[in-house]
């Protein structure tokens, strides 16, 4: 994308945002985050998608210089989350006259949050088309990739898929990041993870599309390497690994869990194995849950608490149920001062996950880790090894 044209008559009139601290009050977004939207200048004018209302004033701006004084035709709403309609209202002020473009669903969700009743609706289904002039929107339903009333939209003549939040990522345009995965990750497990056979059955749809241009809701428009993205996406969707290695994480207490999680970290890595490391007491759950998925094993450690386990790691293991974590083995480690309780409850999440195995033998540690508990961690280690294999 050159400025803000995403093809020739097809602007970007998006917003950052780099103020804002949580991405739907609990991702962590240190550099920020876009909120995207598009205009398409033809004989009839389609402004795809709103923005967040943090962005609203901005955003109607933009789409002001790229109308230069003409008045948009239709306003296709993709996606009805807060973070693009929050500024519907505002839009429809501006350009009462505007044809509003959804799915029944788009309209039956979207009276929930806005008023849209006085205005035109053009309520379009699976396979419809709208000519712009030069341009034809095609109108692909996404149900549950993210909400119920998703679509995404293929203009034919430019190859260009509108994908709403599909393919998007964290980080604001303004900022630079030249590892798309990374975020796009993060994102999509922690948002879109759980909706996995959904996405499956977009990117059956798409197989069948030339698709030249990826114009997603969040993050850069993607116009190179299609196949590169559309590809981890399919990996992501399908809960495979991308990659060989372990996740460590662990909830510690006093630190002693610590200890004993930084060993196990280190003499994998040591033995070649890929780690990352989460304290799930102080970093980012979203890192964790996003690393959790990226891996194909893991090894959580954690300290028992009131009967169970010390909550950050429950937090960690519900949050992975949520995300229907599956297809992958996991270690465990637990401690406890005098009866241990945590593994236990561990084990029960382990047990819920659809086809995860556990890794050898769960290894005990009272307190602090005596010598022989390392003999038994140097073994759990040689057996998360082993499971990689
Ligand atoms: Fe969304
Ligand atoms: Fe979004």
């Amino acid at each position: 994308m050159k400025g803000n044209f995403v093809t020739d008559s097809i602007k970007y009139v998006g917003v950052d945002d780099k103020d804002l601290y949580l991405f739907e009050s609990q991702y962590e977004i240190p550099d920020g985050v876009s909120y995207n939207s598009y205009v398409i200048l033809d004989d009839k004018i389609a402004v795809m998608d709103g923005v967040d209302e943090r962005g609203q004033d901005e955003w109607l701006d933009n789409v002001k210089k790229v109308l230069n004084d003409r008045k948009p035709d239709y306003f296709v709403i993709q996606h009805f989350e807060p973070d693009h309609s929050g500024s519907v209202e505002a839009f429809l002020k501006e350009y009462p006259d505007v044809e509003i473009v959804g799915n029944a669903k788009t309209f039956s969700l979207g009276a929930n949050y806005a008023d849209l009743l006085e205005h035109k609706q053009l309520v379009v289904k699976e396979g419809d088309e709208l000519k712009l002039g030069s341009h034809t929107l095609k109108f692909i339903m996404a149900p549950m990739v993210h909400w119920p009333e998703v679509m995404v939209t293929y203009e034919e003549s430019e190859g260009v898929l509108f994908s709403a939040d599909g393919f998007g990522k964290f980080g604001a345009l303004s900022i630079e990041d030249d590892d798309w995965a990374c975020e796009a990750r993060r994102y999509y497990f922690n948002i879109v993870g759980k909706y996995g056979a959904p996405v499956q059955t977009l990117l059956k749809k798409a197989a069948n599309l030339n698709i030249k241009i990826i114009a997603p809701l969040h993050g850069p428009v993607l116009s190179e390497n299609i196949e590169y993205y559309i590809n981890l996406y399919d990996i992501w969707s399908s809960y495979k690994p991308e990659e060989k290695g372990v996740l460590v994480a662990y909830a510690s207490i006093h630190g002693n869990t610590e200890v004993v999680a930084k060993y196990v970290a280190k003499k994998l890595q040591e033995k070649g194995e890929k780690i990352a490391f989460a304290d799930l007491t102080r970093d980012n759950m979203s890192e964790a849950v996003e690393d959790a998925f990226k891996y194909d094993r893991m090894v959580i450690a954690a300290s028992s608490y009131d009967g169970g386990v010390f909550l950050p790691m429950e937090y960690f293991l519900m949050d992975l149920s949520y995300k229907t974590y599956q297809n992958r083995k996991v270690a465990i480690i637990e401690n406890g001062s005098w009866g241990p309780t945590a593994g236990r409850k561990m084990k029960s999440y382990i047990e819920g996950y659809k086809n995860v195995e556990t890794i050898g033998d769960m290894v005990t540690i009272m307190a602090k880790a005596k010598e022989a508990d390392y003999a038994k961690l140097d073994a759990l280690i040689d057996a998360v090894i082993e499971a990689g294999k």
